[in-house]
């Protein structure tokens, strides 16, 4: 047996987990040939790729990025000549299924594919934890930790100056990272796409502060934006599946409660550093368990289904579920709720 192995999209903490997991489980019970896609599907319609034994996985379950590259461009099914590069060089390196690990992008790639007599099995991976059909991908627990250091680090230095302190966290459409990020680092207010902020709310909750505790901390993600306005999109990248970069929706808060306020009105964009190094123990684990998973739908030959998390349980779901699909959070989530409960804004009226 010859699978290929590659990762698409953005990068995210875990992916050499999962694809040390994958290599390890298809070696270990079945002897398979394991062969590293480089660079994501570009690779695929490139024809580059390595082989992957114990030694080359060995040692990079804590390293960030992956060592197969990746691309959030190449798509096979774009132009006739990439699908026909792509086909033959998989049936050239005599592949049996290729493991792709990858976003909502990558998993519709990877159902197209299947469509034209790849067998393909996929892994869920992002830090904006946004995949229908996944409660949970690896990667989010990173970012979040990341995030809420950086609050609380915002936190000291607001407070001695008496500044209201604003963090954007990445998340594209959904606001995983940011609710969850906010609760987590005590921020004032948390906000989210899904609920348009009021800047008058918003500021009201900064000026009760402001007489009060002197600082306010304010966690908003990239995709959130005001009731009647649009999101902040940071660059175009047309020739990308996801062509909208989101970005700098901080500095148009900041002008926005700037002329409402006393305080000095700070923002800092996260940006990649959510994204790189070291994934947590808890990604770790979630990354292995998902590439293991992802070896034994191979070795159970079902094919053209994503490995996935629901509860606490492994299961897997049809691609075509998944595929160009975002899991926002639901108007009903438990922890929106315990954010109002707890005093915390949702820059609601
Ligand atoms: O999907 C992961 C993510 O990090 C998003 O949170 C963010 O909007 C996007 O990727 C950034 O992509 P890029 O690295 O291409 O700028």
């Amino acid at each position: 047996m010859r699978i290929g192995v590659l990762t698409g999209g953005g990068d995210c903490p875990g992916l050499n987990a999962v694809i040390r997991a994958v290599t390890k489980s298809l070696i270990h019970q079945c002897g398979a040939e394991v062969l590293g896609i480089e660079d994501g599907f570009l690779g695929l319609i490139e024809g580059r790729a390595r082989p992957l034994d114990w030694r080359a996985v060995s040692g990079i379950v804590a390293t960030g990025g992956t060592i197969l590259g990746t691309s959030n461009r190449a798509n096979p099914l774009g132009r006739d000549d990439t699908l026909a590069a792509a086909l033959r060089h998989a049936r050239e390196w005599k592949l049996d299924a290729v493991v792709a690990i990858g976003g909502d992008g990558t998993m519709a790639i990877a159902h197209g594919m299947t469509q034209h007599g790849l067998r393909m099995v996929g892994v869920p991976k992002t830090i904006d934890n946004d995949i229908e059909g996944c409660e949970r991908s690896f990667g989010f627990d990173t970012a979040v930790a990341i995030v809420t250091e950086a609050l609380e680090r915002v936190q000291t230095t607001g407070q001695s100056h008496g500044r209201v302190m604003i963090v954007e966290t990445m998340g594209r459409y959904a606001g995983w990272i940011a609710l969850e990020a906010g609760i987590a680092g005590a921020a004032d207010a948390i906000l989210l796409p899904e609920i348009d902020y009021d800047v008058e709310a918003v500021a009201a909750v900064c000026r009760e502060r402001e007489q009060r505790q002197r600082y306010t901390v304010i966690c908003i993600a990239e995709g959130a934006k005001p009731r009647g306005g649009e999101m902040t999109v940071e660059r175009r990248l047309d020739d990308s599946p996801d062509p909208i970069r989101l970005g700098g929706v901080a500095h148009a808060l900041r002008a926005q409660l700037q002329p409402h306020l006393k305080s000095e009105v700070r923002a800092t964009v996260l940006g990649h550093v959510q994204r790189g190094g070291a994934p947590t123990p808890f990604d770790r684990v979630l990354a292995t368990q998902f590439g293991n998973e992802a070896a034994h739908l191979v070795l159970r030959g079902e094919f053209d289904r994503m490995v996935t998390l629901v509860g606490a349980h492994l299961a897997s779901v049809p691609l075509e579920r998944v595929a160009g699909r975002n899991r926002r959070v639901p108007l009903d989530h438990p922890l929106l709720t315990c954010a109002r409960q707890i005093g915390v804004s949702l820059g609601e009226t």
